[in-house]
């Protein structure tokens, strides 16, 4: 078991990394207050991981709401549905929540977490990838609307984080290739060595190798805590955890979030932003290409699909949150391993520079 503690302005807690944390009760005994405990999940991992962690928690008889898989749930809809469930069965101030799924479910129960009786406990279970490795750590959350992704939502930790490495297995290989994309983009934005590392053991991260898992998994939570230390409230350094998702957020919108999965669309992202780079003459060519390699290797796109002109990529991503007046903010890459923001960028240059790319 690996532990990392994560200490915020205001906020400590712990991330706990191991095969155990579904069924050690002793782990979860100082994180739960009473026995008002509800486990909000999806179908999916309902079938897959439910029934372990209620066997676990049996003595705090948790309540359960299961919604659908996926993406579709962040809305204000669902948080609606939550919240209405919550106060119909008579949930109060000391409620726990227990967020047990993939980044949809982590994103709309800390939302809901944030904002029930204005703040209640809330814990996340993360059980893909990417949630072990970004959406889980750092307590951002938030819900999607007709104008885009993530735009209506709060900074809000949890009380523990519990990451079981080996739910990644049953994920289907799109989305453990989705959580790779956000591993390959904090290895590109802040550490050259764990992107050499990455390189160098990708057989064994496509075999899923339980301790290079593992210690992937806790390499990249290190990263992305330095990163969100120097930064908590996203006014300047975090903004760099967005490479690749100015461009990456625009594909997902464009196919209505149904052709790429998010990690999918951010690797496509990070493509073109590191051609940028390298237009830039910050990043060198044999730097993208190098990075090219290592995504297809890891079963990523690599290519905007042919579908999305320029300009309807651009319109797209002028409802990015990122966005100053109308220009773009844009994370670039200095080198493998450090980031910057371009700032300001009018949507003439923009264009001007991804026409050089196309
Ligand atoms: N808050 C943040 O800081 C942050 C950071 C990155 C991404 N995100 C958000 O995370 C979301 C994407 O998260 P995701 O990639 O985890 O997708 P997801 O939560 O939609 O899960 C993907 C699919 O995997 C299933 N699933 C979950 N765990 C499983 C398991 N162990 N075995 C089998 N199936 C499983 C789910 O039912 C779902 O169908 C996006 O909405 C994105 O905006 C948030």
């Amino acid at each position: 078991m690996k532990i990392i503690n994560c200490k915020f302005s205001k906020e400590q807690y712990p991330v706990f990394i191991g095969n155990t944390v579904l069924t050690d009760e002793s782990i979860w005994k100082p994180y739960l207050k009473g026995n008002d405990i509800v486990i909000i999940t999806c179908k999916q991992v309902s079938n897959l991981y439910l029934t372990t962690l209620q066997k676990t928690l049996f003595t705090y008889n948790p309540e359960v709401i299961v919604l659908d898989n996926g993406e579709q749930i962040k809305t204000l809809e669902h948080f609606n549905h939550i919240i209405n469930t919550l106060l119909a069965t008579k949930h109060g101030r000391k409620t726990t929540l227990i967020a047990l799924g993939g980044g949809s479910i982590g994103d709309l129960v800390g939302f809901v977490a944030s904002c029930f009786l204005r703040g209640v406990d809330l814990i996340q279970v993360p059980t893909t990838l990417l949630a072990q490795v970004d959406s889980s750590i750092g307590g951002k959350n938030g819900v999607n609307n007709a104008y885009g992704k993530n735009l209506i939502g709060t900074f809000y930790h949890p009380k523990a984080v519990f990451i079981n490495p080996n739910t990644i297995a049953t994920l289907n290989h799109r989305d453990f290739a989705s959580g790779l994309a956000e591993v390959v983009k904090y290895s590109l934005i802040y550490d050259n060595d764990f992107y050499d590392w990455l390189e160098e053991n990708i057989k064994l991260i496509n075999q899923q190798h339980q301790l290079i898992i593992q210690e992937m998994i806790y390499r990249t939570i290190k990263i992305k805590l330095a990163i969100v230390l120097e930064d908590e409230y996203e006014n300047n350094k975090r903004a760099i955890c967005n490479f690749g998702h100015s461009f990456g957020h625009a594909i997902e919108r464009f196919f209505d979030y149904k052709k790429y999965l998010h990690g999918e669309a951010v690797a496509i992202g990070m493509v073109i932003a590191s051609r940028l780079s390298y237009q830039l003459e910050h990043l060198t060519i044999a730097e993208v290409n190098r990075l090219l390699t290592l995504l297809q290797q890891l079963n990523l796109p690599i290519n905007l699909p042919e579908k999305i002109t320029i300009n309807k990529l651009i319109e797209l991503m002028k409802t990015d949150k990122k966005n100053q007046h109308g220009n773009f903010n844009i994370v670039i890459l200095s080198n493998i391993g450090m980031a910057r923001l371009w700032r300001n960028i009018t949507a003439t240059t923009l264009k001007k520079h991804l026409e050089q790319i196309f």
